[in-house]
């Protein structure tokens, strides 16, 4: 009779790697269709007329099979400069609603931040697969999307 070894390592485990980046940036959230009274009452603090800004972390995680050789996924380096070239450069000390071409008509929310973040990165990924983008708009709050 076979024995099961349940805790043997799989031939090729999919392991979870994340990367942590932050930026501050400012937003308004409003909708140009609501009142202000509407925009006030939906969206709170973050409908004051002028903006205001968030210290933004996001948590950048791709899924993959470590490398027989290297042990890795991919060079978390390398993660690093990405998110910095395609994302960090273009949104940290800007305004969301005003400066940056990828987020143009989009109410910048942590939601739709996160799905804005997920369409510019997706495709430059040249290793492992993206799995989750987490948008924290305060310590507590986070949106994640998951493509
Ligand atoms: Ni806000």
């Amino acid at each position: 009779m076979s024995v099961v070894k349940t805790n043997e390592p799989q031939e090729r485990p999919t392991v979870y790697l994340t990367r942590k980046e932050h930026f501050s940036a400012s937003h308004r959230l409003f909708n140009p269709k609501f009142t202000e009274e509407e925009n006030l009452a939906t969206y709170g603090k973050c409908a004051y007329p002028n903006g205001h800004g968030h210290n933004y972390e996001i948590e950048v995680t791709v899924a993959g099979e470590p490398g027989k050789d290297t042990g890795m996924i991919l060079d978390l380096k390398k993660l690093s400069d990405l998110i910095d070239e395609e994302i960090l450069s273009k949104v940290d000390h800007k305004h969301l609603n005003m400066d940056v071409d990828f987020l143009k008509g989009i109410i910048p929310t942590a939601e739709n931040i996160a799905v804005a973040f997920w369409r510019v990165l997706c495709p430059k990924l040249t290793a492992g697969r993206l799995y989750s983008i987490r948008v924290f708009e305060t310590p507590n709050n986070f949106a994640e999307y998951r493509g």
